[in-house]
């Protein structure tokens, strides 16, 4: 196990550039599968849940060549098997995908259910309501989800909640159903127009994504494509909130920034100076920081992906704040960790209050999860002293070079392997 040795009182200065969206690249990669061509992605961001789909991939025959640090070409002509194993299937909730896009290509899938960051539970109701809809049959035993149909028939098909794996996975099914399906009260997130206008480069018929209705007319033969993913929206938030927590100043670039238009009106009204460019956000810290009410939605309402960390920057806000998570039912991971660092935090169901104004205090924390493991991170960049965050394989599941990118804007960070952590102990400067 890694943690992270992590030197407080920071203040994060300068560009940073973002890499690809990772929940657009798990979603591209199980779709490649609906092609025998070979498939060209760029801007794939080098994160442990890509490289975990990427052997998922290789171990069902497809034929993977990297071109560089973020390029693939991926040729799936010899598919060998439809069952990807529950070692790496339990690594990452995105491998469910394969049960929509195997579906799509054999008729037939057989899928461990998922794992994933533990958030609360994390139902498949919608999806699998769905495949039954375009006349799939489902059997579950043994921790396994079987999947087969003998023809998919498109279908209308209205989701009881809003859910971008759903979507996903009806989206990829219902590429190959005959005839139209229309999928009804689905998610409007980035993630999902890219999967959309990559399965349409390959040769879908996909109108709608991006709005709550979403029509699919099936087509049996797919080609090969270029593909570049988009910016990870995220990550940028990320770097956006980490600017505004540390009293700091970052340019995040390569961007996109209509994808963050609620966290930049939320960082504005906490009383950060934002400035908007074509492909690029500069944010200045506030001075003061201002205590705000912040509530998750699905886009483009303010993500949950990015609630532990908005929660970090509102600890240092004088006065109270009030964070309602509506997305997921469990997702406060990070909250007892703050309180070791000295945060005022009380949770109530879905809500936290946040009494902000107190200094955070370096403490050993832990990552639960992959966003509150980052919100920890920056957390412990604004507290006094020092902190050791352990578990950072959650981090490393969705940031790519997370650590380098925040030295390179000036934190001291150090990867440790946690036996030699007493050793290095004094080694940082
Ligand atoms: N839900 C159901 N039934 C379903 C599916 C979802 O009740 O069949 C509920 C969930 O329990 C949750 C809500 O619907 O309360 C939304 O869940 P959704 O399906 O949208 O989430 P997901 O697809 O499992 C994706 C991201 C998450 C992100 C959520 C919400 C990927 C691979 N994962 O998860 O990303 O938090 O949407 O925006 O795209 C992360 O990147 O850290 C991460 C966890």
């Amino acid at each position: 196990m890694e943690s992270f040795k992590v030197k407080g009182n920071a203040n994060l200065k300068g560009n940073v550039i973002i890499s690809g969206s990772k929940n657009a690249a798990v979603a591209v990669l199980p779709a490649v599968v609906l092609t025998k061509e070979t498939v060209r992605l760029d801007n794939i961001p080098d994160i442990t849940d890509v490289r975990t789909m990427i052997k998922i991939l290789e171990n069902l025959g497809v034929s993977i060549r990297r071109r560089g640090r973020n390029a693939l070409d991926l040729t799936p002509n010899h598919l060998a098997a439809i069952d990807p194993s529950y070692d790496l299937v339990k690594k990452m909730r995105a491998s469910y995908y394969f049960m929509g896009s195997l579906l799509a290509r054999f008729g037939q899938a057989r899928v461990p259910i998922p794992g994933g960051c533990d958030l609360g539970p994390r139902p498949i109701d919608q999806h699998l309501k769905g495949f039954s809809a375009l006349g799939a049959d489902i059997n579950i035993e043994h921790g396994m989800i079987n999947l087969s149909a003998k023809r998919l028939v498109g279908t209308n098909i209205y989701l009881d909640v809003v859910s971008i794996g759903a979507t996903i996975n009806l989206m990829l099914a219902a590429s190959s159903a005959e005839g139209r399906t229309v999928l009804e009260n689905v998610a409007k997130e980035p993630e999902i127009v890219d999967l959309a206008n990559f399965l349409n480069a390959m040769g879908a018929k996909i109108r709608g994504a991006g709005t709550d209705v979403i029509r699919i007319d099936g087509v049996k033969e797919y080609r090969g494509v270029a593909h570049t993913v988009i910016p990870d929206r995220i990550e940028a938030g990320t770097f956006m909130l980490a600017a505004a927590a540390t009293g700091g100043s970052v340019a995040v670039e390569e961007i996109i920034p209509k994808h963050l238009e609620a966290i930049t009106a939320k960082l504005r009204e906490a009383g950060a100076h934002v400035v908007v460019e074509p492909e690029k956000i500069n944010i200045a810290a506030p001075d003061p920081l201002l205590p705000s009410d912040l509530k998750t939605f699905p886009y483009p309402g303010f993500p949950t992906d990015l609630q532990p960390q908005g929660m970090v920057l509102l600890t240092a806000a004088k006065g109270l704040s009030v964070i309602t998570e509506n997305v997921f039912d469990g997702r406060f991971n990070q909250v007892d960790e703050l309180k070791r660092m000295g945060a005022k935090i009380k949770v109530e169901g879905r809500t936290a209050l946040i009494e902000g104004g107190t200094r955070l205090s370096g403490a050993p924390v832990t990552a639960h999860d992959l966003r509150s493991g980052a919100a920890l991170l920056i957390a412990a960049l604004m507290a006094d002293g020092e902190s050791q965050i352990s578990a950072i394989k959650h981090i490393d599941r969705g940031y790519e070079n997370f650590e380098q990118k925040l030295i390179n804007l000036g934190a001291s960070i150090q990867r440790v392997s946690d036996d030699n952590y007493e050793q290095l102990s004094s080694s940082l400067d």
